[in-house]
């Protein structure tokens, strides 16, 4: 089976390639390398060997798009990773987040619409679909928040709420992706992911902030908590996330059309203070901490319902928070270069 990976050289892309490669799939990455740091994710799939094809294109380049999918028509199965991430430079800049995003994500789908043989689009959605969730009761405890009610979590059956320009994006995106499964038949499933790490994650101070802590502690920054530090994720290492990537493309006979919550769930969550700690713990020393402003529109908690994607995907996250964070650590230590 042909996979093209769109954002192939980002975090969760590189991983997703290697992860194909190593089954002995037949990999087209696509990325522009427009994120900093990419290169050496590029570099080092470069280095695993394997059935790999890298194609530097920009997906808001609708032509481009076209003649790259064009060029393989035995794709069987996309994934829609490449985005402009982060919230903040989205409201700094949101024509070049729509742009990427939205459009970006419209120009993949027209492409894929004329591919022969493919049989599954999975889309890299975001919980931030949900909005600000400012009718869901929370409660303050000594180190974090929890929601007053809602012990399962967020469930795909809350209404959309698009807020900040990348919600914006995203969330078009994600609609558009589900309308192609009713309108065209393209067999497509969207994922609306929550906070994702591991390895390979070039986490910065205002995106993949579980990395970016391992990466400020590892360089001896200090970190700045927006907010007190106690709001709360749930979190998913990026090795149970590719397991449910291949799942849904296994099953998207039975998904195709569907929307999934994609997380650590109620059983995988973390405060900021408590990951603080724990990175604390692993290294045997304080880190330096400054507080500024909570940032617009930063939810208090997030937690998803993963019931659906469990049921139907008969899938479960099987690395824990400790071991996760333990993980990321040690890449993160054994990869200082990649820092510097
Ligand atoms: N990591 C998370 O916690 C998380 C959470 C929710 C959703 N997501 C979604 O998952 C996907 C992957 O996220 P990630 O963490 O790997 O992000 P990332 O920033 O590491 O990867 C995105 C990749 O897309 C590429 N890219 C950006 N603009 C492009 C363009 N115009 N043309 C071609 N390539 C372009 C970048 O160079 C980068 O390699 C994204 O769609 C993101 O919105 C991620």
């Amino acid at each position: 089976m042909t996979i093209l990976i769109t954002g192939g050289a980002g975090f969760v892309g590189s991983n997703a390639v290697a992860h194909f490669l190593a089954q002995g799939r037949r990999v087209i990455a696509l990325d522009n390398l427009g994120r900093r740091g990419t290169d050496k994710n590029l570099a080092w799939l470069q280095g695993l060997g394997g059935d790999m094809v890298f194609s530097q294109t920009d997906i808001r380049d609708a032509a481009a798009v076209t003649a790259v999918f064009r060029a393989y028509p035995d794709i069987e199965a996309l994934l829609h990773l490449a985005a402009q991430t982060a919230v903040t430079t989205s409201v700094e800049d949101p024509r070049e987040d729509f742009e990427t995003n939205a459009l970006g994500t419209f120009n993949v789908l027209e492409a894929a619409r004329r591919l022969p043989r493919l049989k599954a689009l999975l889309y890299a959605s975001t919980n931030k679909v949900y909005g600000g969730l400012t009718d869901v009761a929370v409660v303050e405890r000594d180190d974090r928040y929890a929601y007053r009610g809602c012990p399962d979590g967020i469930a795909e059956d809350r209404p959309l709420d698009f807020h900040s320009p990348y919600g914006c994006s995203k969330g078009a995106g994600d609609q558009y992706v589900v309308d192609y499964a009713r309108i065209y038949g393209l067999p497509t499933v969207v994922l609306r992911q929550c906070t994702i790490y591991g390895p390979r994650q070039l986490g910065v101070e205002d995106q993949g902030f579980m990395a970016w802590f391992c990466i400020a502690a590892m360089l001896g920054e200090p970190l700045t908590i927006y907010g007190d530090g106690k709001q709360v994720r749930d979190i998913l290492y990026v090795s149970d996330l590719l397991a449910l990537y291949e799942r849904a493309i296994e099953r998207i006979d039975r998904i195709k059309g569907q929307v999934y919550n994609v997380g650590g769930g109620p059983a995988n969550t973390i405060s900021l203070l408590e990951l603080v700690a724990r990175i604390e713990n692993l290294l045997g020393r304080r880190l330096e901490l400054r507080f500024a402003e909570w940032r617009p529109g930063d939810q208090r908690v997030f937690i998803a319902n993963i019931a659906k994607a469990a049921r139907d995907l008969d899938w479960q996250p099987q690395v824990s928070v400790e071991e996760g964070i333990e993980y990321l650590l040690a890449w993160v230590l054994d990869n200082r270069d990649l820092f510097a």
